[in-house]
């Protein structure tokens, strides 16, 4: 079913329009389907998982989006662009409707591409685009996971922006102690919003008798960050694998700034892996009245 996207928003001036999305990772999991193709260009049905989270952005309001791309993820370059030959084939043939959503989301966002030369870590990826960002506060996305909610997270999350001027991740809320040693925890205080909390710290797969208190994880990677972020992502070292994480740098900034978890109302998916992705085709095919 095509998603239907209220273009005129971005008119209304959004506070952000800005949007960082990372595709350069290699893909293992899914070899040998990725050798050639980008796992962010796997179908959900009949939709490439990074399109859902671009017409997520542009939903928000988002109208420039800069991939970090690799050598091997040329297509995602060529996905949104205008093929002209395909337009007057289809139009010819009266099927344009099965392009019409991706046309007007290259109607209506700007996309940029930079290079992430070697894989070393989410939060090198994103300072790939540093120069692209500039001073602006900012949209940031990992390229595999998908929400499905009725208001798109990044537009929960730059609400939440609006108001507070300050950095702010799409959280979750679970009980289960042992899922959650699986998560990135989120340690943080209570704010009179019962859906908003102050981050203290951020803490990856914790021991059980450690888990966040009021159980929120990181499932999906949505952020909306201020310039404050580029010092501390810039003096990050490698940590985990020897990959520099995000997730530290995001860390680093809690000690010295205000930073803010909403937990939004939407459904995560993971497409990162063979079950997951298959997973997450099947909520869409229900949602779709398919099965
Ligand atoms: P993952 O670690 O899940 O993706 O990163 P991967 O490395 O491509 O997958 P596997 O583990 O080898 O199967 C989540 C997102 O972050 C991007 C990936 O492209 C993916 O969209 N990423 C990760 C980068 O852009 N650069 C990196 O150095 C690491």
């Amino acid at each position: 079913m095509p998603v239907r996207i209220d273009f005129d928003m971005p008119t209304k001036k959004s506070l952000i329009r800005k949007g960082v999305i990372i595709v350069a990772g290699l893909g293992t999991r899914f070899l040998p389907a990725t050798k050639a193709m980008p796992k962010e260009m796997l179908p959900v049905l009949d939709k490439p998982v990074v399109q859902y989270i671009v017409e997520e952005m542009a939903a928000s309001g988002i109208t420039e989006i800069i991939f970090v791309t690799s050598s091997q993820k040329r297509a995602i370059e060529d996905h949104f662009d205008r093929d002209r030959d395909l337009e007057r084939f289809l139009e010819e043939r009266g099927k344009l409707d099965r392009l019409q959503p991706l046309i007007d989301l290259c109607k209506n966002v700007r996309f940029f591409y930079t290079r992430q030369s070697e894989p070393l870590g989410n939060g090198h990826a994103l300072l790939c685009a540093k120069e692209f960002i500039g001073d602006d506060p900012f949209a940031f996305s990992d390229g595999d996971s998908i929400i499905d909610a009725v208001v798109p997270v990044t537009k929960q999350l730059i609400d939440v922006f609006v108001k507070k001027k300050a950095s702010v991740i799409g959280v979750q809320r679970i009980d289960d102690k042992k899922v959650m040693t699986t998560y990135g925890n989120v340690y943080a205080k209570s704010t009179t919003n019962k859906k908003l909390f102050a981050v203290e710290r951020f803490q990856e797969k914790p021991h059980e008798s450690e888990v966040s208190p009021h159980g929120l994880i990181v499932g999906g990677m949505r952020y909306i960050f201020t310039r404050d972020i580029w010092p501390h992502l810039e003096a990050q070292r490698q940590g985990k694998d020897g990959e520099i994480w995000l997730s530290d740098a995001a860390n680093s900034l809690t000690q010295k700034k205000p930073f803010y978890a909403l937990e939004y109302d939407g459904q995560y998916f993971d497409t990162g892996n063979k079950i997951a992705l298959l997973k997450t085709a099947i909520h869409f095919a229900k949602k779709e009245g398919l099965m």
